[in-house]
């Protein structure tokens, strides 16, 4: 199945979940929609509110109202943390349009996210059950915490790749995970079939950001919607640079050291760099090692739990998807 059948699958259901969008950024205060807006409208695949979807399918559950109210709510923390992400990155381009933080202000940006999160509260607060207010409760701050974490980990050679696993757990895969179990909470699965798909997601979800942190580095704006060498310039230290720095001579060691100091690094640094992961396999390491998530994640989704359908198929169309995104990359950059 291709990821466009996917959507195709649930073209209605994502329709609904667009309509519940637009109707909670609704609001007297016209910034707040205005923002919303654009915001919403930048182009996102809408992937956590399909997974809500996909696993209550999984389960046998029915896309109710109530399905619909919990994947806009994830959606909701999703954009906020984005708002607050790009606020703390100094991001200026996200999805090929200016950041919100660029076009009205950080402090726009920020409590533009505080409103989401709100609304993200108050669209299941009248419709939920304690577990899965208690699951967005949670994957909010570990998101937070991976956030903080990230931040202070900056301009850090010294982390471990256990410490930066648990970032992009933090920041990326615990967000995926709940979107998996609220799918499986609200279709009433069994507990074998939650704890399944909780695993999928957070194994989804950790290949999802090695792949958008070697994206950061092998890839082109074009395609990417958002400049490359980001984290780079902003002293991330994620797994290409880590595995690179780790496997460099000494000579080349104190340049990297060097560079992760300097706050002002020019786009020669960068290519310099990029070259140099390409050569010392950095990304292809940081590549294999999405693949054994990915791997790992196909095998929570066994046909004795659940039974062959195009929603079994649709699950791992998006595990390989994750994969592809970079390689859908990769043509652009060959032609430059
Ligand atoms: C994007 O990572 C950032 C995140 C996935 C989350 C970061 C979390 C926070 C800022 C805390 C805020 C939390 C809440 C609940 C509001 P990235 O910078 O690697 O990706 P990017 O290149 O797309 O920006
Ligand atoms: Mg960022």
């Amino acid at each position: 199945m291709e990821f466009s059948e996917v959507t195709a699958l649930f073209k209605d259901d994502l329709k609904r979940v667009e309509k519940e969008i637009r109707k909670n950024i609704q609001s007297q205060i016209s910034l707040i929609p205005q923002i919303s807006g654009y915001l919403m409208d930048g182009g996102g695949k809408r992937i956590r509110p399909l997974l809500v979807m996909l696993a209550s399918k999984l389960c046998k559950g029915e896309i109710t109202d109530r399905v619909i109210k919990h994947a806009c709510s994830i959606e909701f923390i999703h954009a906020a943390t984005l708002l607050h992400d790009d606020v703390v990155d100094e991001t200026t381009v996200r999805r090929g349009r200016e950041t919100v933080n660029t076009k009205w202000g950080s402090d726009a940006s920020i409590l533009l996210g505080d409103y989401l999160i709100s609304q993200s509260i108050l669209l299941i607060a009248y419709d939920s059950e304690s577990r899965t207010i208690q699951a967005i409760a949670e994957a909010a701050k570990e998101l937070v915490e991976g956030g903080i974490k990230e931040f202070s980990s900056a301009r850090k050679l010294s982390i471990t790749e256990e410490q930066y696993l648990d970032i992009i757990y933090k920041k990326t895969g615990s967000i995926i995970s709940v979107s998996c179990k609220l799918g499986a909470i609200l279709s009433n699965a069994d507990s074998m079939a939650e704890r399944s798909l909780v695993e999928f997601g957070k194994n989804i979800g950790m290949a999802f950001q090695l792949v958008d942190d070697v994206m950061d580095y092998d890839s082109s704006e074009e395609i990417l919607g958002k400049p490359v060498g980001n984290d780079f310039k902003e002293g991330h230290v994620t797994l290409p640079l880590l595995y690179l720095y780790r496997n460099s001579n000494s000579s080349f060691k104190k340049d990297i050291e060097a560079f992760i100091k300097n706050d002002k690094l020019t786009d020669e640094e960068f290519f310099f760099v990029q070259d140099k992961m390409r050569e010392g396999k950095a990304i292809d390491y940081t590549l294999d090692l999405a693949r054994d998530y990915i791997d790992k994640a196909k095998t929570f989704l066994n046909p004795s739990m659940f039974k062959e359908s195009d929603y079994l198929d649709a699950s791992f169309t998006i595990a390989d998807n994750i994969i592809e995104r970079h390689l859908a990359t990769r043509p652009a950059l060959n032609q430059t």
